[in-house]
């Protein structure tokens, strides 16, 4: 029987909604103040889903200090308090929209060698989240 694992994380960072494929007048439109060029910042949470067989032994499905662990170490040490845009390589190239951000967390975060990665979620605001799940992104990787 799979059961599914759900854990938040919060960090914070800084971002500027900007495609070099648009003008700068089809920039303002696309993305309206967020195009701000000194950027501006939210507190994001990301929701994680991670499924598995419960271990007879532990009656987990992963142990919540290696799940702590790694996303540490793949996302919260390489976003948090950064502005996204440069500090993240991933974001050279690709708009920090929160869509992109979920995909880049997503891709971070596959290979948790614990348990599979389901689906994650990031809010980025009250009124705004996104979810970026294995079964609907279309990824054939899965
Ligand atoms: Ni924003």
């Amino acid at each position: 029987m799979k059961l599914t694992l759900h854990r938040r994380y919060a960090f914070a960072a800084s971002h500027r909604l900007h495609s070099p494929q648009l003008s700068d007048d089809e920039n303002w439109r696309a993305y309206g103040k967020c195009n701000n060029p000194f950027g501006h910042g939210h507190n994001y949470i990301v929701e994680i889903a991670v499924s598995g067989p419960v271990d007879p032994e532990t009656g987990m499905i992963a142990n919540l200090a290696d799940l702590d662990t790694y996303v540490q170490r793949e996302v919260l040490d390489a976003f948090d308090h950064t502005y996204l845009n440069e500090q993240v390589p991933a974001f050279r190239e690709m708009v920090p929209t929160t869509e992109n951000v979920a995909r880049e967390i997503f891709r971070r975060l596959e290979n948790f060698p614990s348990a599979r990665l389901e689906r994650i979620k990031i809010q980025e605001t009250s009124l705004n989240s996104f979810e970026y799940d294995r079964q609907k992104s279309g990824d054939s990787s899965s």
